[in-house]
């Protein structure tokens, strides 16, 4: 495995792999369970396997979290080291001196859900998975359905700019009572990791609801219950459709579209995202 940080370099070595299959793996480090598990895909999916590891900071729209972002590169580079990856990419800076004259900006997808409540977020991160695009030049590339706003924005981003690469999407990975991997937890204390837990289980709730009662609002009453129960008041708590990510108030059975059910909720200072798929073939 070989670990580099100029772009120079990293192509250079990567133009010995015109003929196979690269797979990308863009994180920001940090890494657990659920960045392994894309990882593991690529490795299935893919010849070569780069993951980069890069703290984007036009993507945070608060600066304290850019700052307290954890940042233990050398348990990051010994998982990759154990997973197989051939090249890790941890670029220094991608940005120049100057202002960018030129970035990519997100319309509609990013006026619901995270889009509202982190001004900027998805522009600069759909800017940098764009930059890492052209750097990498992959075959294939994949993103956890964990950010499933993201996950969209990246398969828009592709089919409406014409690039020539397979987006994949990999599971959320959980922790075996139901909290959803992230870089995050780690600033959860044990009290407040706990009542995260409503989170997951609030939109379970939905779920099972959802397997016999196909009312919008009774579903989500059922895991309103379990978030009023812990006293959690969320960013956001809904019912919204895979493809156009709009908050859904009636669901109809006679021409059933993907939808999902979206949180993101603060426990003490740390921002939590979950969804789950909601099964829309006929009981
Ligand atoms: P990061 O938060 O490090 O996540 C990297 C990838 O891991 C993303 O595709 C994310 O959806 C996925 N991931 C995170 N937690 C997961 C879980 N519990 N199960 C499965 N997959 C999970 O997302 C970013 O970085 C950045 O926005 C990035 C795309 C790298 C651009 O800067």
């Amino acid at each position: 495995m070989k670990v580099i940080t100029s772009i120079s370099e990293l192509q250079h070595h990567l133009a010995n792999y015109q003929q196979e299959q690269i797979a990308f793996v863009p994180t920001m480090g940090c890494l657990h369970e659920g960045h392994l598990s894309l990882i593991r895909k690529a490795k299935r999916l893919a010849d070569i396997v780069v993951v980069s590891i890069y703290v984007n900071p036009l993507q945070f729209n608060d600066k304290n979290d850019l700052k307290h972002y954890p940042q233990p590169f050398e348990a990051d580079i010994q998982h990759c080291q154990n997973e197989g990856v051939d090249f890790v990419f941890h670029p220094e800076n991608l940005y120049g001196s100057t202002p960018m004259q030129v970035a990519l900006h997100v319309n509609n997808l990013s006026q619901s859900l995270c889009g509202l409540h982190r001004p900027g977020h998805f522009d600069g991160m759909i800017t940098v998975v764009n930059m890492l695009f052209n750097i990498v030049r992959p075959d294939l590339a994949i993103f956890g359905e964990k950010d499933f706003q993201q996950l969209s924005i990246i398969r828009h981003m592709v089919a409406d700019l014409h690039m020539p690469i397979d987006i994949i999407a990999g599971e959320t990975v959980r922790e075996q009572d139901g909290l959803a991997l992230s870089s995050r937890n780690q600033h959860l204390t044990a009290e407040q990791r706990q009542i995260a837990l409503a989170i997951p289980q609030a939109l379970q709730a939905v779920v099972d609801t959802w397997q016999s009662n196909r009312n919008i609002q009774h579903c989500l009453a059922a895991g309103q219950h379990i978030l009023d129960t812990h006293n959690i008041k969320p960013d956001y708590f809904g019912i919204y459709d895979e493809q156009h990510l709009q908050a859904m108030t009636s669901f109809n059975t006679d021409d059933p579209i993907p939808v999902r059910v979206f949180i993101a909720a603060t426990i003490g200072s740390t921002r939590l995202i979950d969804n789950m798929p909601l099964i829309t073939k006929d009981v």
